[in-house]
């Protein structure tokens, strides 16, 4: 349990890096807080017009899922590959840095499946893709992508990951309610059109 312990806290402390907010700063685009829906992630990055950034943040916030997973399977086990996951997943959405308030996990959740269960993420890649360009909007494309997680996991024979893509997939709707009730106002903004 120490070692498990140790890779809670070595996910955490990659998950827990707000890459949107760096890149924003950095590439002088403002404050996330102040635009769109004050998100940290690369929807809202994409919502200052900067393409570019917002990949960046996809990418960088993706990575450090896969890279939580890829350095638990070197060095540890089958359960530290699945805590470093989920702590990487935590620590996007409360990073002590923010005092706890961050983000939404999409790109992180992404990136940990695609290390975790190649097959797994991109399948969840493809129905978040579908999901958007159907809907227009990123949190479809997200819930989407999370309630069929566990469903592809089981069709595409990874059933040993189904208890952590269960909590992951609440925890996407959890930190989705705001956009849930706007989606079911009609209000959630879409995509290109801030
Ligand atoms: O990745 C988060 C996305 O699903 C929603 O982001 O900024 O529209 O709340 P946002």
């Amino acid at each position: 349990t120490a070692q498990l312990l140790l890779w809670a806290l070595i996910g955490y402390g990659l998950g827990s890096v707000p890459y949107g907010m760096i890149v924003a700063k950095v590439m002088g685009l403002g404050n996330l807080r102040q635009i769109g829906s004050g998100n940290i992630g690369a929807t809202n990055v994409l919502r200052t017009g900067n393409k570019g950034a917002a990949a960046l943040t996809l990418l960088l916030d993706g990575a450090k899922g896969a890279v939580a997973v890829l350095l638990a399977r070197a060095f540890a086990g089958e359960d530290a590959v699945q805590v470093a996951a989920l702590a990487a997943f935590v620590g996007h959405c409360f990073p002590v840095w923010l005092g706890f308030k961050g983000g939404k996990g999409v790109a992180t959740f992404l990136g940990l499946w695609l290390a975790l269960a190649w097959p797994v993420g991109l399948a969840c890649c493809l129905t978040w893709l579908v999901a958007a360009a159907i809907s227009r909007m990123s949190s479809v494309g997200a819930l989407m992508a999370a309630a069929s997680s566990t469903i592809w996991a089981v069709l595409l024979g990874f059933g040993t990951t189904f208890i952590l893509g269960a909590i992951l997939t609440l925890l996407v709707y959890w930190r989705h309610s705001a956009n849930i009730a706007r989606i079911k106002a009609g209000t959630e903004p879409r995509i290109g059109r801030s």
